[in-house]
């Protein structure tokens, strides 16, 4: 079966999904690109043989011409289309975040519970999880190479900030990714966090860059989480985990080393689209395959999408409240 998908948002990650689901994913075909901008939509239909343009999400979910839905919309529009998407009762891909507060993660969860489908309408794009090099991590840790999960060391820097951002929004955008690989890697949900910084760089211009975050899991390891949105030297995304007979670290997943002016160098990419092509491409066609199968989808859920926010708003609280540990409360539906 083709699964003809529906994307919302014809910015970034919306243009970068669509060429991939037409170009890389096999069983699927993008048949309508909304954006409120329809020029965006149309410019990224143009180059999409056999896709149509529209200004207007609500009308792509409900299109005959659409199977399942990818929301790669603004965050403050993804409560809003996730469930239009299960009323509609079609499978809906969200990036993340599932909804910019957790309240609305809430909502979306409980709408999705209470239409009581076989399998669930909504998937998360924590893309990391199909990661080549976090995905041989956890099956290293899985096997026992390194004994018992001790410490782990993440690191997450960027080249630049996108205008606007906040000590908030670098939480809830970016250190959100780390909310859910995490424990997804250990196997051990959060249980408590606090925020650090120390002085900013120049470069942030104003709002708190680099941060340090602490996580404990219940199995009692500790994280250590760098978010450093203005490193500007290139998009560097580190795991180490520390175990009791050994570590497993991701390597830089370069192709290519440059020889010359007396150095041996490997170059860094200069986003997170390059650096995660793969995990991009892996989870998309991971996910038409269950759409196509009709069956539970192995990519995040919308509960894994509220457990992140769970962790951003103590890890927010701790940030407001000078550093203290934060217990995380995840809420019961
Ligand atoms: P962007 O700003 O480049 O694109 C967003 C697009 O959504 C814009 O074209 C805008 O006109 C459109 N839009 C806004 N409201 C809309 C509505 N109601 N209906 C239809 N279109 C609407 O943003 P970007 O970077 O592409 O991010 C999109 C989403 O992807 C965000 O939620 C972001 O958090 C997430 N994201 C996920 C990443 C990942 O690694 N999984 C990486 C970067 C972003």
């Amino acid at each position: 079966m083709t699964v003809r998908v529906g994307v919302i948002g014809a910015g970034i990650m919306g243009a970068d999904h669509a060429n991939t689901l037409h170009r890389m994913v096999s069983g699927a075909e993008v048949s309508l690109i909304a954006d409120i901008d329809p020029g965006r939509a149309q410019d990224v239909a143009g180059k999409i043989p056999g896709s149509r343009a529209t200004g207007d999400a609500l009308e792509l979910i409900d299109d005959d011409a659409v199977d399942a839905v990818l929301i790669a919309s603004h965050d403050s529009t993804h409560r809003e289309l996730a469930l239009a998407a299960v009323r509609a009762g079609k499978p809906v891909l969200c990036e993340k975040p599932l909804a910019p507060t957790l309240a609305e993660c809430v909502e979306v969860v409980a709408t999705e519970l209470a239409a009581a489908a076989r399998v669930p309408f909504i998937s998360l794009g924590f893309m990391r999880r199909f990661d080549p090099g976090y995905v041989e991590m956890k099956q290293a840790l899985g096997r026992g190479a390194i004994g018992t999960p001790l410490l782990t060391h993440s690191i997450s820097r960027g080249v630049g900030s996108a205008p606007g951002a906040t000590s908030e929004s670098s939480v809830t955008g970016s250190a959100i990714h780390e909310f859910d690989v995490l424990p997804w890697l250990l196997d051990s949900s959060i249980t408590e966090v606090s925020w650090h910084a120390p002085k900013p760089t120049a470069a942030a211009g104003g709002f708190q860059d680099p941060q340090l975050i602490l996580l404990r899991t219940a199995d009692g390891a500790l994280s250590t989480v760098e978010v450093f949105l203005n490193a500007r030297y290139g998009y560097d995304i580190r795991c180490e985990v520390v175990g009791e007979s050994g570590t497993v670290a991701l390597t830089e997943p370069a192709k290519m080393i440059t020889h010359g002016h007396r150095a041996r160098s490997v170059g860094y990419a200069a986003g997170w689209r390059p650096r995660f092509a793969d995990a991009y491409r892996i989870e998309l066609q991971a996910w038409i395959d269950a759409v196509g199968a009709g069956t539970r989808s192995p990519l995040a859920s919308a509960l894994d999408g509220l457990v992140a926010n769970a962790v951003a708003e103590a890890v927010i609280a701790s940030m407001h409240r000078s550093g203290t540990v934060v217990a995380v409360e995840v809420p019961t539906i």
